[in-house]
């Protein structure tokens, strides 16, 4: 090569840039293999010319030689902290203060997050990151140079032009939620102690004593403002200072903005207090800055903290209260939810009223008495929960908290299965709230879908008894609806202690009837696995019933199975097995069939079981499915060669089994456990039910065998040409089963952008990873 240096320098400007383009404006140059190869380049010229070297190289992000200290370094423009404001009023107080110092009325302000992470200045000459030290004492820092140049988006070397001799920028170094929540998964399954939380995450990584180990974390920064500036000039105003830092390559947070005066402030500060949840950093507060720099000096300083600038925290996410009372509510299944109610508190911005206790257990666990001063936290936008007991403020008197032994809204008796924390409503349909949740399943969007039932018709359509149960939907008339809303109104208005509100009249007035029996119409075509999920069926979710109707591939077939064989689709064990043979067995269930179907529901259905239904359907397998006290597989075969192939199961006898080579107690068990009559009755109906299976079970060549037949494949990460479930749908219908987990098993993953610990989990384990690319060529070779 000509000139090693001039090719070294092309080579750092063209990986800066990359750099730059990917990890600070999310949007790469580059692929990936190419920056591989052009960082090998310059690897090796550097090792071939080490006059060449650099700390500003683009190969020292990897991190370079363990240091074995920070050294102190001493901030040219001291760091200061900020003054805290905790409510509205200490805003206003602020903003007052800057009115009468500078007599404006409604000052510019510039307004940020504020970071949780740890403050960083980083010192540039001619373009170049010289040294990175954290804020120390204010005064003096320690130097975390080699540790920062690994930080990806912090930029080695300025871009652009004009900036001045020395640049100090200051911002906040953290580890965003969503890798810091990755790492935490990936430590836990490593067997790694997790980090504490995102700011001790940064905190931590900063201060390693091996740069390397520091390379490895995820962090990032947001510069928020300058240091010392010298040979060169800054704009007037912070934001434009902003601006500028993002021209010279700094990742400056997108949640920025500029506000007049105090309504200003607290519309951001409320804004960005709603969506903190969603945000991808975690923030404790916001931060207001005078937005002019002159009249930022002419504020000054008090003692360490500006004049001309507030940190306005958000109040802690943990408050305390009392209890109240403690509310039973009834689920769907008649599961009894224990809610607390609260005296009104404010928890992260929102008021708190009710907290969710989970069930008796965790009453029992925390020892909540009603009159306790409790401790609530609400983290994001989960249900608030109760943390624990203040037990010295506990009143005088207050009992332990038990269940009440009937439900609240039916009178009906509450009671616990076995070995289950769930405490259950025992009145089923004659629960009238169980009724309501049953009707709210039903007819929700993933469900049969009935547009414009929503909660507070279903309440009125239980309450006045136009509906006791999801057949009598399909038959509400329009005078029916008419007639509801009718005695609604004059319930309100007797409540109100007035007369009936005027009424719209003729059409209006009965226009959303009509729209609401058209989609209660347009419901009656559904699938079959729609059918079987709005059924509500307890531990039948959606993945379940498109297992069952693609399975088994008939609702007659499905609610007439004995409940071992549902055992045998993939996916379902003991516990749905059970329950779904267990509602099956429900007369009234049937009768809610039937009355569906009666008025016209059709679940649309694939008519014949899948190929693979044939799989397991051989009476060995039968024997273990139905949990037969010693008869485990080897002995289940063993008893099915005794019989000569399972013919006689029904009523071979001990001797006969003993005679077939099966050990004399498991021949004893079997025969006693079929002594049952619901024993016999069942095995009788599982042997009936599988040769009826069988019989039905298309040939798979007459099927035509599809492409994924057996295969078992896992989405991750985002499409652009259509959405993961379109993707699945598409995959399915070539044979594929889509799972929501990496193992062993899986066929290949399919890794959309931003993929995850998914596509890891897939990498480790060598698992064929398809790109979007591959999938789009494969799903339009085969017709998907
Ligand atoms: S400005 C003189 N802006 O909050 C102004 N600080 O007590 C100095 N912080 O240690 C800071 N986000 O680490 C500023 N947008 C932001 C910030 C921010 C987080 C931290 C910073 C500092 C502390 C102030």
């Amino acid at each position: 090569m000509a000139d090693p240096a001039r090719r070294v320098e092309a080579l750092r400007r063209r990986l800066h840039e990359a750099n730059h383009r990917y990890y600070v404006l999310d949007d790469p140059a580059i692929p990936d293999a190419e920056y591989d190869a052009l960082l090998r380049e310059l690897e090796a010229l550097e090792a071939a010319h080490p006059e060449l070297a650099s700390g500003t190289s683009p190969t020292q992000r990897v991190g370079t030689t363990p240091s074995s200290a920070f050294a102190p370094v001493r901030h040219a423009v001291p760091m200061l902290s900020l003054a805290n404001a905790f409510s509205d009023e200490e805003v206003a107080d602020f903003v007052r203060r800057i009115e009468q110092g500078l007599d404006v009325r409604d000052p510019v302000f510039s307004v940020e997050p504020k970071l949780d992470g740890l403050a960083l200045s980083l010192r540039y000459e001619d373009g170049r990151l010289v040294v990175a030290a954290t804020r120390g004492d204010g005064a003096t820092g320690e130097d975390v140079t080699a540790n920062v140049r690994t930080i990806r988006s912090i930029p080695l070397e300025l871009f652009g032009s004009g900036w001045p001799q020395v640049l100090e920028v200051r911002g906040e170094v953290f580890m965003p939620v969503a890798e810091f929540n990755a790492w935490n998964q990936r430590a836990l399954a490593e067997g790694a102690r997790p980090l504490a939380n995102p700011r001790n995450g940064a905190a931590g990584s900063l201060r390693q004593l091996d740069p390397r180990v520091t390379a490895q974390r995820p962090l990032a920064f947001f510069a928020y403002g300058v240091g010392a500036v010298e040979g060169g000039k800054l704009p007037a105003t912070h934001s434009q200072t902003l601006q500028r830092l993002a021209d010279w390559g700094f990742p400056v947070c997108t949640e920025n903005a500029v506000v007049r005066g105090l309504d200003g402030l607290l519309g951001y500060y409320r804004g960005i207090g709603a969506r903190r949840p969603a945000l991808p950093f975690d923030i404790d507060g916001v931060v207001y800055k005078l937005d002019d720099y002159a009249a930022q000096r002419e504020m000054g300083f008090v003692s360490r903290a500006p004049r001309w600038a507030i940190a306005h925290k958000f109040p802690a996410q943990e408050q305390s209260t009392v209890l109240e009372a403690i509310d039973i509510q009834i689920g769907r299944t008649g599961a009894a939810t224990p809610v607390a109610r609260l005296q009104p508190v404010q928890v992260s911005g929102v008021v708190v009223t009710n907290a969710t206790l989970h069930n008796a257990d965790q009453i029992a666990r925390l020892d909540v008495r009603i009159g306790d001063t409790v401790i609530v936290r609400r983290a994001g936008d989960v249900i608030p929960e109760i943390v624990r007991v203040v037990e010295e403020r506990r009143p005088d008197g207050a009992e332990p908290w038990t269940m009440p032994s009937r439900c609240p809204v039916c009178g009906s008796e509450i009671v616990r299965e076995e070995g289950q924390a769930v405490w259950r409503c025992s009145g089923e349909l004659a629960c009238p709230a169980q009724r309501k949740e049953a009707v709210r399943h039903f007819a929700s969007r993933r469900a049969m879908d009935i547009e414009g039932l929503g909660d507070r018709l279903i309440e009125d359509l239980c309450d006045l008894g136009y509906v006791t149960e999801v057949g009598d939907l399909y038959a509400l008339t329009l005078d029916d609806l008419v007639e509801m809303k009718r005695r609604v109104d004059a319930r309100e208005a007797e409540a109100e202690g007035g007369m009936p509100a005027p009424r719209a009249k003729g059409k209006i007035a009965t226009r959303w009837a009509e729209n609401l029996l058209a989609s209660v119409d347009r419901s009656r075509t559904t699938t079959l696995e729609r059918f079987l999920f709005a059924l509500g069926i307890e531990h039948v979710g959606e993945s379940t019933a498109k297992a069952l109707a693609a399975w088994f591939g008939s609702l007659e077939t499905i609610r007439r199975l004995p409940w071992p064989l549902f055992k045998r689709v993939p996916d379902v064990g003991g516990e749905v097995a059970r329950s779904l043979g267990h509602f099956f067995d429900q007369p009234g269930n049937q009768r809610v069939i039937d009355v569906l179907l009666e008025r016209g529901v059709t679940p649309a259905e694939p008519g014949a079981p899948s190929p693979r239904a044939r799989e397991g359907l051989d009476p060995a397998t039968l024997l273990v499915d139905l949990e037969i006290p010693k008869v485990t597989r080897i002995r289940a075969e063993q008893i099915v060669a005794a019989c000569g192939g399972g013919d006689s199961l029904a009523t071979i006898g001990a001797p006969a089994l003993e005679a077939g080579g099966v050990p004399s107690a498991v021949a004893a068990a079997f025969v006693q456990w079929r002594h049952e009559d619901a024993h016999a009755s069942l095995l009788r109906a599982c042997l009936a039910a599988q040769r009826d299976l069988l019989a039905r079970i298309p040939e798979a060549d007459a099927l035509g065998a599809r492409p994924l037949d057996g295969m078992t494949v896992v989405l991750t990460g985002s499409l652009s040409s259509m959405t993961r479930e379109q993707a699945g749908e598409r995959l399915e219908a070539l044979g594929a089963k889509v799972s929501g987990s990496v193992s062993k098993k899986t066929g290949f993953v399919v890794a959309g952008e931003a993929a995850g610990s998914k596509l890891e989990k897939a990498q480790q384990l060598g698992i064929d990873v398809w790109d979007e690319a591959r999938l789009l060529a494969f799903l339009d070779t085969h017709g998907g």
